[in-house]
């Protein structure tokens, strides 16, 4: 499925740009310089998707609008609270779509969710479907653009599925170039739409990674895009992501982010210290934090997690730069990310399966160009740590230390 991004910038008239380690990609080409920058830093909220899937109505949105708040998330950073796939209704004689009966007023919705300091996200695709098979966007981009201006709504997450079908094959069943072409259009169509919507609305691609999104997404407006396929709520499936990012970091920056898939922080039957991996990795990641989880009846151990104002700090971090993996060492991985002001996050990862604490993995500062002792934080105990050369670091499978330190020498 890959095809030369330089061909499809020709044929798209898109402006190409040259992302390196060292040069970010440059923003998105909609932004003025005097318009604040959206998604300027990983955007933070929640989706309905990971916990209520096709069951969400407009009680459950209300429902996680006043957790946000109640629970401190909502001061922690998260802001969106994003309806995913079923909300949609049908479209009338002149192509206006209605939200179906679990959403009765969309525009009271969104009144109501402002009201609480927060935004409103909403779902729809480029094809005649949805995942769930509700009404899409295909023929009716500018028209459906405008009415999510008018609902108020903040974000709009655009979805592929049927659009390969009902589009990509159907128009060219034997040319895949064509049919990436295609795609790409797709996207750009609601990107233009979206930027003459009037409203500012963050604007999430998600068509798993085909065709390396990172390449041509920024330049059609996209401030995120997901990477891969779905996240599960398993190890197994958060470790795949982790290791799909590889290569990646270099096109992320402040406007535009690799989306490795929304958090299942407090979801399926993961462990705290999964739970704890899975979010520091994704604040390594400058990801996007959107929780996923059962806001009302969330613990406190997951609650400690999802609000953990230092982790959410590296994820934040103004400079936008994305982390890498250092090095790997048997099981275990060495995670960096360069912060603004010349500070650093390390996070030490064990990835075995039945690895225990009581034969140690090291952390080797030489391997990362530093030298100890170094002072530094750990994040999830909140305590100071000094980091010496080679040093011993008990984590038990699937455990994390992420440790921050302040421009390293
Ligand atoms: C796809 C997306 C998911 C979710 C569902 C909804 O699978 O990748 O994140 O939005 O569709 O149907």
């Amino acid at each position: 499925m890959r095809i030369p991004a330089q061909f499809l910038f020709a044929v798209l008239g898109l402006t190409t740009f040259a992302a390196t380690a060292e040069t970010p990609a440059a923003p998105a080409k909609h932004h003025h310089a005097q318009t604040p920058i959206l998604a300027a830093t990983p955007p933070m909220g929640w989706n309905s998707w990971n916990f209520f899937k096709g069951k969400v109505t407009d009680q459950d949105i209300r429902n996680a609008a006043d957790q946000l708040v109640a629970t401190g998330m909502k001061d922690a950073g998260y802001v969106y609270i994003n309806i995913d796939d079923t909300w949609e209704g049908e479209r009338d004689a002149n192509g206006v779509l209605s939200s179906n009966s679990k959403f009765p007023d969309m525009k009271a919705l969104a009144d109501y969710v402002h009201s609480k300091g927060l935004k409103l996200g909403i779902y729809s695709g480029p094809g005649p479907l949805t995942c769930a098979r509700f009404p899409a966007s295909l023929d009716h981009e500018v028209q459906d653009a405008k009415l999510y201006a008018s609902w108020g709504i903040d974000y709009l997450k655009y979805d592929l599925c049927s659009f390969r079908q009902a589009v990509m094959t159907a128009k060219a069943p034997d040319d895949e170039a064509e049919q990436m072409r295609l795609m790409i259009a797709a996207y750009d169509k609601m990107g233009k739409a979206l930027k003459d919507s009037g409203r500012p609305i963050v604007y999430s691609l998600c068509q798993y990674g085909w065709d390396a999104p990172w390449v041509w997404a920024p330049a059609l407006g996209g401030n995120l895009w997901r990477t891969t396929g779905d996240v599960q709520p398993n190890w197994h499936s958060i470790y795949d992501i982790i290791s799909e990012q590889a290569g990646l970091a270099k096109y992320a920056g402040p406007g535009h982010w690799n989306d490795p898939d929304m958090l299942e922080v407090g979801n399926g039957k993961m462990t705290l210290v999964e739970n704890r991996a899975h979010f520091t990795m994704w604040a390594m990641l400058a990801a996007p934090l959107l929780a996923g989880n059962d806001l009302p009846n969330m613990t406190p151990e997951i609650k400690a997690i999802l609000t953990n104002k230092d982790v959410i700090a590296i994820d934040q971090d103004k400079l936008g730069r994305e982390g890498t993996k250092a090095y790997a060492d048997g099981e275990s991985e060495v995670w960096t990310r360069r912060l603004a002001g010349g500070a650093l996050a390390i996070a030490v990862l064990n990835v075995g399966y039945d690895r225990t604490s009581n034969h140690p993995i090291y952390l080797d500062l030489a391997r990362l160009g530093l030298h100890g002792p170094l002072k530094g934080k750990d994040l999830w105990s909140g305590k100071d740590v000094t980091l010496t050369d080679h040093m011993p670091v008990e984590l038990v499978s699937h455990d994390v230390m992420l440790v921050r330190i302040a421009a390293p020498k």
